[in-house]
Parts: structure tokens; sequence; C-alpha cells
């Protein structure tokens, strides 16, 4: 398959381990996953239970990294060693005003001389693998090319790239002339991330950069799980020599597909409902699910609404089952 890699991007509060874990069980395809950011060096019970073997049954998983403090950043890796973790990556992407304010995630893009020095003593000290997964800068596009000449310095595990700066958030086009340079000077895998939101984005990443094997999906892995599967057998049968295919056009595809997303929802709900404290919390944790996932379900929008709105764990099973069994 072109050795294709497939990432789930790592997203704050939305894949956790029990949404990864569900997502391994029902569709896979997925290469590697990234926990959503550890920020406390102490890591929390949440950062400790979302990185436990015992919870996390996928192939490779990444634990993630958000500081600007070499100490914090030693103290984690020396945290995850003993869990089997050989891998991390540091978030330089985080786009939230807070994170910004205190220089760490795309904050940390303004810090060049202070980023370098910080890359220079982790990778110093550390035995871990360390990759990078950056925005382009914080405001400008120029700040592209001055990070690219600190990047090219370390020899990366791999460096993932949103090409947006900080003043995009998660909106705007992509600006892929930036991917490009870095093609053009990193020596280590380049790994792309933003906006695929279907298998025809897939299509013309690709096709625009065609040397590029690695993909992180984020959002459109939330709203559409079948995504990576389409990719797949997209991938499959071209490597068959076959037409491109339909993937979606037949209707068994479509009832087993509908089946799959059902038993991946239950398990992530069964999960919270184990380990949340009380309904409501469970009920905010599947919302948010659902902010994404409801976009596939256009004619749902009545059982959506009701979804947003209640506060009642077992309306909000009815409603989803309103959804998911049709
Ligand atoms: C709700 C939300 C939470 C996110 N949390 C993280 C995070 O913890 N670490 C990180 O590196 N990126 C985080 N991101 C960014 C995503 O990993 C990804 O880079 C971004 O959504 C662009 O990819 P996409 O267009 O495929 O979604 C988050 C994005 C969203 C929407």
């Amino acid at each position: 398959m072109d050795n294709i890699k497939l990432y789930l991007a790592p997203m704050e509060g939305i894949t956790t381990y029990a949404y990864r874990r569900a997502y391994e069980h029902h569709f896979g395809n997925i290469d590697r996953y990234f926990t959503p950011f550890i920020a406390n060096k102490k890591m929390g019970k949440r950062d400790r239970d979302g990185i436990l073997p015992e919870n996390n049954s996928a192939k490779e998983l990444v634990p993630q990294i958000l500081t600007n403090s070499t100490e914090d950043f030693l103290a984690i890796c020396r945290a995850l060693a003993p869990y089997g973790y050989k891998k991390v990556n540091l978030n330089l992407g985080c786009p939230s005003a807070t994170v910004v304010g205190k220089k760490r995630g795309a904050g940390f893009l303004g810090e060049k001389e202070r980023l370098e020095q910080f890359l220079e003593e982790v990778f110093e000290k550390s035995s871990m693998e360390i990759s990078l997964k950056t925005r382009i800068g914080l405001n400008e596009e120029d700040e592209w090319e001055e990070l690219l000449a600190v990047y090219e310095k370390f020899p990366l595990e791999e460096l993932i790239v949103h090409p947006r700066l900080r003043c995009d958030f998660y909106k705007g086009e992509i600006r892929f002339h930036a991917f490009e340079k870095a093609i053009k000077r990193i020596k280590v895998p380049l790994c792309y991330n933003g906006e695929i939101n279907s298998l025809e984005d897939y299509l013309r990443v690709k096709e625009r950069f065609p040397t590029i094997t690695r993909f992180m999906i984020g959002r459109g892995i939330l709203r559409y799980p079948g995504l990576t599967e389409e990719i797949v057998s997209w991938e499959k049968e071209r490597n068959q020599g076959k037409e491109i295919p339909s993937y979606r056009e037949s209707k068994t595809d479509r009832e087993e597909l509908l089946k799959r997303t059902r038993d991946f929802h239950e398990e992530i709900l069964e999960e919270y409902k184990k380990i949340m404290s009380g309904d409501l919390n469970t009920l905010f944790k599947m919302k948010e699910l659902w902010c994404y996932l409801g976009e596939s379900f256009p004619g749902k929008e009545k059982s959506l609404k009701k979804i947003r709105k209640t506060n009642s764990l077992r309306e909000y099973e009815i409603e989803v089952n309103n959804i998911l069994r049709d």
C-alpha cells in the first residue's frame, strides 16, 4: 500500500483512551495514535489513565507533551518510560490563548532561540525518540523559514505539520505552499495534517505531495469514523490495479458502517459510564462527540437538537438510537 500511514490526531477531551480503544476495535486502520497533550509533569489521573497499556489496544500510541520547560519535558519522559514508551511528541501547535500566553504550544514558535535551546537539551538528555507537531508560525508566514532552519538541525523522529498559523486557529485556507517548503528542506519523515475530511480531500493532498506517505486526520474522523476505511479500501484497490472504488455507494456497506458506528458509540458510552462521576459528566463527554459526529447525519436535526439540549442520559440514549438505528 505504498506504506501509507494514517494517524489519528490528538484532540484534547475527545480522543481519550476510551475513544481511541473503541475506534481501534470497530474501525482500526490507524497506524499511530497520539494522546492529547500532557502538560503537567506530575501527570494527573486522566493523563495516567490515558497512557496505561491496559487501556490501550492500539499498535502504537505516542504520548504528546505540551511544555516549554526542558525539566518538565524530561520529567514526563521519565514517568512514561516504565510503561514501555520509546517515543514522545512535542506540541508546537496549540493555539489557545492561555497556552500561547504561557509561550507553550504555538506560543513557543515565537521564541525561536529558546525553542532551539530546548530542543538541543532534550535531544542531548533524553533517550526517547522525539517528534514535533507544529504549525508554521504565530502570525506571519515568514516565520516558517526560520522555524525550518531550527527543525532541520535535529534528528526528529518525524515532523508533523499543520500548515496554518496560530492566528488561523482551525479555520481558513490551508497554506499548502508552506508544506511544500518543508518537503524541500526537511530530511526526516514528514507527516501532513489538516482538513482531510473526505476521500477526495485525501486524494487531493496525496496528488499535491506524492512523496508524502504519512497523514494525520482529526476532525474528519470525528465527523465520519468510516473515513479511514474509505482511504484504506481505495489504496488496496488501487494496488490491485482496480478502478477507483465508490465505497459508499453500496447499501450493505452503508448498513455495515452504521452498525459499526453504533457499536463504536456504545463502547465509548459504556466506558464513560464507568469512569465519569455521574450521568451529567458522561452526557457532557458524549455531547462533545456529537458536535462532530452529528454532521454525518443530515435529516436528523431534530434528534441532534434534543441531544444538545438534554440533561438526561436516558433521553440521550433514545435520541442516539433514533439516529443510529435507521
Ligand atoms: C477539540 C480539539 C482538540 C485538540 N487537541 C489537540 C491536542 O491535544 N494536541 C494537538 O497537538 N492538537 C490538538 N488539536 C489539533 C488537532 O490535532 C489537529 O491538528 C487539527 O484539528 C487539524 O487537523 P484536522 O483538520 O484533521 O482536524 C485539537 C483540535 C481540536 C478541534
